[in-house]
C-alpha cells in the first residue's frame, strides 16, 4: 500500500476532534491540489468531530446543533449544479419523514452563504417546492469541514482545479456516534428514500435484537442476531420466532415479525 503523508493540520484535527475554521488550511489546500490527502479516516461508532460553521441558518457548533437528536450530514460538491439541485429538492420534499423520525438534516456545499442563499431560490423553483426550505446548508469553501470528514473528492475539481467535495451521507446517532456513512461520485444522486429506509433500520436494530434483511422495509419481518440463544429467542420476541430449515442444519435463519 503507497504510504500517504498525513497534513500535521489534518492529524491536529483528528486528535482533538473539533475544528476550528480560523485555522489556516494552506496545508490541507496544497495537499487537495496534488490529490494527496486520505480518504475518509472517519469510522463506525466514532464520535464525529465538532466544528463551528456559518450555515443559512447562522453560524453552529455542529454537536450543538445535533443537541441529542439522530441527523444526517450529507455533502454536495458545489452550488449551482443539476444533480445537487435535484437531491435537495427531494430532501426538501421528505424533510418531515425525516423530522416524524426525530433526524435533523444539514447539507453542505463547497461555497458561501450568500451563494447558497441565491442557490436556494432555485431549488424552491426547480423542485416547485411551496413550502420554503427548512434545513441549513453549511458553507464551506476553504473545505475545511469536508477535509476534516473525509468529503473530498480528488478526481473532481472546480474551475480552478481545486477538489470539490463528493456526495457523502452520515448518519449520526444521538451519541454525536457515526450509524453510517456512504460516499457517492459527484456525477450519481442518491435515492433518499433508501436513506429514510435507512434510518428506519438503524433506530429499529439500535434497541431490538433483530437486524434487518435485503431489502426490508418498516413493519417487514426481521432476522433475529446471531448473538441471540435460542433458549432466549421466545421471551425476546413475543411475537414468535421461526427457524428456517437450512441444507447445513445450523439454525442461524431466525425471522420474527417486527418488533415493537
Ligand atoms: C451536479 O450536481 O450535477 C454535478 C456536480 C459536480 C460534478 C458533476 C455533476
Amino acid at each position: 500500500m503507497p504510504m500517504v503523508r498525513v497534513p500535521v493540520l489534518r492529524v491536529a484535527a483528528i486528535f482533538s476532534n473539533s475544528f476550528s475554521l480560523s485555522a489556516k488550511l494552506s496545508q490541507a489546500t496544497e495537499a487537495h491540489s496534488k490529490g494527496a490527502m486520505p480518504g475518509p479516516i472517519l469510522k463506525l461508532g466514532d464520535v464525529v468531530p465538532n466544528f463551528t460553521s456559518d450555515t443559512t441558518q447562522g453560524t453552529i457548533d455542529f454537536h450543538s446543533w445535533i443537541q441529542d437528536s439522530w441527523s444526517i450530514l450529507f455533502s454536495h460538491p458545489a452550488d449551482y449544479t443539476p444533480v445537487c439541485t435535484t437531491e435537495l429538492g427531494r430532501v426538501q420534499m421528505l424533510s418531515n419523514d425525516f423530522a416524524s423520525r426525530g433526524v435533523k438534516l444539514i447539507a453542505l456545499s463547497c461555497d458561501d452563504v450568500e451563494s447558497h442563499n441565491g442557490w436556494i431560490k432555485d431549488i424552491i423553483a426547480y423542485n416547485n417546492i411551496s413550502t420554503g426550505f427548512s434545513f441549513p446548508i453549511i458553507a464551506d469553501p476553504g473545505r475545511e469541514v469536508a477535509t476534516l470528514y473525509g468529503m473530498m473528492d480528488p478526481d473532481e475539481k472546480d474551475a480552478k482545479g481545486v477538489p470539490l467535495t463528493c456526495r457523502a451521507v452520515y448518519i449520526i446517532g444521538p451519541d454525536k456516534r457515526l450509524k453510517l456513512s456512504l460516499l457517492y461520485p459527484a456525477t450519481t444522486g442518491r435515492n433518499f428514500d433508501e436513506i429514510l429506509r435507512v434510518v428506519d433500520s438503524l433506530q429499529l436494530t439500535a434497541t431490538r435484537k433483530v437486524a434487518t434483511p435485503v431489502d426490508w422495509k418498516a413493519g417487514g419481518s426481521c432476522m433475529v442476531v446471531p448473538g441471540v440463544k435460542q433458549e432466549d429467542a421466545a421471551g425476546l420476541f413475543p411475537k414468535g420466532v421461526k427457524v428456517h430449515e437450512v441444507p447445513s442444519g445450523k439454525v442461524y435463519l431466525r425471522t420474527t415479525p417486527q418488533p415493537e
